[in-house]
């Protein structure tokens, strides 16, 4: 039996107060949408529909990536009923079973939907509804059931704008999330009314309609709360973005992992972190980053997209993308790597330090007030402090070798493209802007001037200035 998805993401998410579409906004790193899209590929669904409208544009741009994807306009929007109905064209001849997203719901897991899908076939249900009982269902449409006597069966969803005061008291709420069998789906889409509160098509009223026909409608009801909680405001989307920071941190302690204050570790979900490793309060560990075992990762620390080895130090407020760092290296404190910066094994990289696109070679060191941009440095070789590449000239940027064992003085400037032969020493203060041959010593100041006396004399001539006023 084939499966269809449709995801709902075209409503204008007014609650957030945001230019942006709500369903791109980040929960962990990810665009709210790209979680509910993980979710329902496990599905392996034969179609997957994304309604859009509000922001269209901009969405099918973020989702561009994703094969297999069929956008549909809903426009105006008029509700969640309104916007099935827009899919019923692309879904023109198929048949099997619909399961209906939310874009704004997005920690519900591909179980879960397994779980739905199951239920709704063995039932030969016409809709089956995914359900919660929640201690504070406000906001959310309530599920009112049959009596007792009568199977306590699901008979309709009220809207909490349209609920009595009584409904209100009912804390199972409808999660937005549905599989129908797409058999006179559309019929009875095209039978919803407006008439309420908010004058709006609403597609839980699809329940009501298939009950009043004699259908079987089901009720999946999930015990955790998190899966389906929507994110409506911008209080909801941190409410949300914790669980999940709270999930990731939980799996990265039970597989070994310190993370001295979860509440202070904000780590993105493709991470990966080796056992052994500390994560001191205040880190942000973000997008493809895999840290080792044994490292040690300091406060106020940010890291993006960066590979790290085993027992590296990483001290504070040091921020790393696109970076990739070996085995026993120490970095930091206020270091910068950034734009493919590469550090091999056992180098040191020390405070306000910049690596951009520069290798930095095994048991190297450069720890102090230095900018390492578009350079190949060896092993072992010593950056003195104030170091910096001049690596672009106006137009281009150009390359700065520094080769095994090399000595760079302190406040030496080098003039790229240029390099600096093996174990050569370049003096403090040098302009290097000739190639430094291997074992060499290379010097550009001047000789050094002292002038007896100098600092008396000036003294003297000040006072006589002064006699004179
Ligand atoms: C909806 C349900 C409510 C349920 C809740 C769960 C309706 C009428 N109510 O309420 O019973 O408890 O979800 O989270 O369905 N959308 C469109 N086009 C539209 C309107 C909405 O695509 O015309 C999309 C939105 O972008 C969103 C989703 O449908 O992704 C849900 O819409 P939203 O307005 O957030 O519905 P809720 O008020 O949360
Ligand atoms: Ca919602």
């Amino acid at each position: 039996m084939d499966t269809h998805v449709v995801i709902l993401a075209a409503g204008k998410g007014t609650r957030m107060k945001s230019a942006r579409s709500k369903v791109l906004h980040r929960v962990a790193g990810r665009p709210m949408i790209e979680h509910v899209l993980a979710a329902a590929s496990a599905l392996h669904p034969k179609t997957t529909t994304v309604v859009v409208g509000h922001q269209a544009e901009s969405l099918k741009t973020a989702l561009a990536g994703h094969s297999g994807l069929t956008f549909v306009v809903q426009e105006p929007q008029l509700g969640t009923a309104h916007a099935l109905l827009t899919t019923e064209s692309a879904l023109r001849g198929q048949t099997g079973t619909l399961v209906l997203l939310s874009g704004d719901v997005p920690l519900l897991t591909a179980n879960t939907l397994k779980t739905l899908l199951d239920r709704h076939i063995t039932t030969v249900a016409a809709a089956t509804v995914i359900t919660c009982v929640l201690d504070e269902p406000h906001g959310y449409g309530r599920i009112v059931r049959d009596s007792a006597e009568s199977g306590q069966q699901i008979a309709r969803i009220v809207e909490e704008k349209d609920a009595t005061p009584g409904e209100r008291q009912i804390c199972e709420i409808n999660s937005g999330i549905y599989a129908f069998a797409v058999d006179g789906l559309f019929d009875a889409v095209r039978s919803v009314a407006a008439n309420n509160a908010q004058n709006e098509f609403y597609l839980p009223d699809l329940v009501g309609i298939f009950r009043r026909q004699g259908r079987v409608v089901e009720t999946v009801i999930v015990p955790n709360a998190n899966e389906i909680r929507g994110i409506n405001s911008r209080n909801e989307l941190a409410a949300v973005s914790r669980i999940v920071r709270e999930q990731k941190n939980a799996e990265l302690m039970a597989a070994g992992v310190t993370i001295e204050d979860p509440a202070t570790a904000y780590i993105d979900g493709d991470v990966t972190i080796g056992p052994d490793t500390i994560v001191h309060p205040g880190v942000s560990i973000e997008g493809r980053t895999s840290i080792g075992a044994g490292c040690e990762i300091h406060s106020g620390v940010r890291i993006v997209d960066s590979q790290i080895g085993d027992r590296v130090q990483v001290f504070n407020h040091c921020v790393i993308t696109d970076a990739t760092i070996a085995d026993d290296v120490n970095v930091g404190p206020f270091a910068h790597l950034r734009n493919h910066a590469e550090v091999r094994a056992r180098a040191r990289v020390g405070n306000f330090v910049e690596l951009k696109k520069t290798v930095l070679g095994a048991g190297s060191k450069s720890m102090h007030l230095a900018y390492l941009g578009d350079a190949l440095i060896g092993e072992r070789v010593n950056i003195g402090a104030g170091t910096i590449t001049c690596n672009y000239d106006g137009v281009n940027k150009n390359t700065t070798t520094i080769e095994d064992g090399a000595f760079i003085g302190s406040d030496t400037q080098l003039i790229a493209p240029v390099t600096v032969g093996k174990g050569a020493y370049v003096g403090s203060g040098t302009t290097i802007r000739e190639n430094v041959p291997e074992g060499a010593l290379a010097v550009s100041a001047g000789k050094q001037r002292n002038i007896d006396g100098w600092v008396e004399n000036k003294k003297s001539k000040v006072e006589s200035r002064k006699s004179k006023v």
